[in-house]
């Protein structure tokens, strides 16, 4: 793969995004609201989360550390699933449907290196929603624990 068609298919990600709608806006309406969605309110609820990953996919688009591993992507998709996800594990009143953790990432064989910049796209990305240090820390630990699923060398 030459330069000009990794620029392409990053620029294709990122107009991707920025066109996208938002899809899981309706999030809040699937199921009564969790025992303790403190997280999830933190976190500026479906917005707050809809910003934050917006931002991810932004930071992920432009990481030269891990972009090229979710080049063939689809990012609408993603999108879907991981303000799900992040809705899920911080006690928001969603259902996580995609795939589980070890299922999407078996067989890609993700460093460690490559987990900690993606964590730290995440950490930027919040950073840029105004999301709470508090708030941040919150949910990197609960993503922490999913370390050892993700990782496989
Ligand atoms: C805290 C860490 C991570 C979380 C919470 C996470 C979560 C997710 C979620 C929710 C999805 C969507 C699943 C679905 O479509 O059903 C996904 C997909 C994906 N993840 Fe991760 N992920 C993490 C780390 C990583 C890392 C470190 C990499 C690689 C460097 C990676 C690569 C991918 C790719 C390429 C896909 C798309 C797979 C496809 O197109 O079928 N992920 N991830």
């Amino acid at each position: 793969m030459n330069e000009l068609s990794v620029m392409m298919r990053k620029t294709l990600w990122a107009s991707l995004v920025m066109s996208t709608t938002l899809i899981v806006g309706a999030c809040a309406a699937q199921q009564p609201a969790g025992a303790d969605d403190n997280l999830y309110q933190a976190l500026g609820a479906a917005p707050g989360i809809e910003q934050i990953a917006d931002n991810f996919i932004m930071e992920i688009a432009y990481d030269p550390r891990v972009f090229d591993r979710f080049a063939d992507s689809n990012v609408e998709r993603f999108r879907e699933k991981i303000i799900e996800h992040f809705c899920f594990i911080a006690d928001g009143p969603c259902e996580y449907t995609g795939d589980s953790m070890v299922l999407v990432h078996r067989g890609m064989d993700i460093n460690s290196a490559e987990f900690n910049a993606v964590v730290e796209d995440l950490i930027d990305a919040m950073d840029k929603a105004g999301t709470p240090i508090s708030a941040q820390n919150r949910l990197l630990d609960r993503l922490a624990g999913l370390r050892p699923q993700i990782i496989e060398i």
